[in-house]
């Protein structure tokens, strides 16, 4: 497993990220996504999707829990682990926008669960998922 993760430690993120879906605010996609976050503290931290009828206003689960995990545990969080979950039987890898959100809490061993079309879930690193990602240095 990726990042030393044990089975006993990944299960319950996704247990967790599918349990957040359920308190998904979705009512013009339909798709509603949970996402766990697993700090290097050993915390988790949950956050689901929540719409807007101005559609661009819409919050990724991804970036729910970051924000709630930013506010809960401090501006130092590093994300050991990422997990999302969907309740439409779909596969989905986080869009664009939360990759780099992802990355701004990111060590280079941050790994992303995701379910894939068959049900099971698949991994990969922030580094894969955002190559060649925009960094501010000054
Ligand atoms: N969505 C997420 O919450 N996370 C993802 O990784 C993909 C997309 C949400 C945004 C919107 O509420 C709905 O899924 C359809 O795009």
């Amino acid at each position: 497993m990726p990042s030393n993760l044990t089975p006993s430690q990944i299960e319950p993120l996704q247990q967790k990220a599918a349990a957040a879906a359920q308190n998904a605010y979705a009512p013009y996609s339909h798709f509603r996504v949970g996402a766990a976050v697993l700090l290097e503290d050993g915390s988790i931290v949950t956050g689901c999707n929540v719409e807007n009828a101005s559609y661009r206003l819409t919050t990724c689960a991804e970036q729910t829990a970051i924000a709630s995990a930013v506010t809960l545990h401090g501006p130092a969080i590093r994300i050991r682990a990422i997990a999302v979950a969907n309740l439409n039987n779909a596969a989905s890898q986080p869009c664009g926008a939360c990759r780099q959100t992802i990355l701004e809490f990111s060590t280079p061993n941050t790994v992303i669960f995701f379910p894939k079309q068959d049900g099971t879930f698949d991994h990969v690193t922030i580094a894969d998922l955002l190559p060649a990602a925009f960094q501010l240095n000054q």
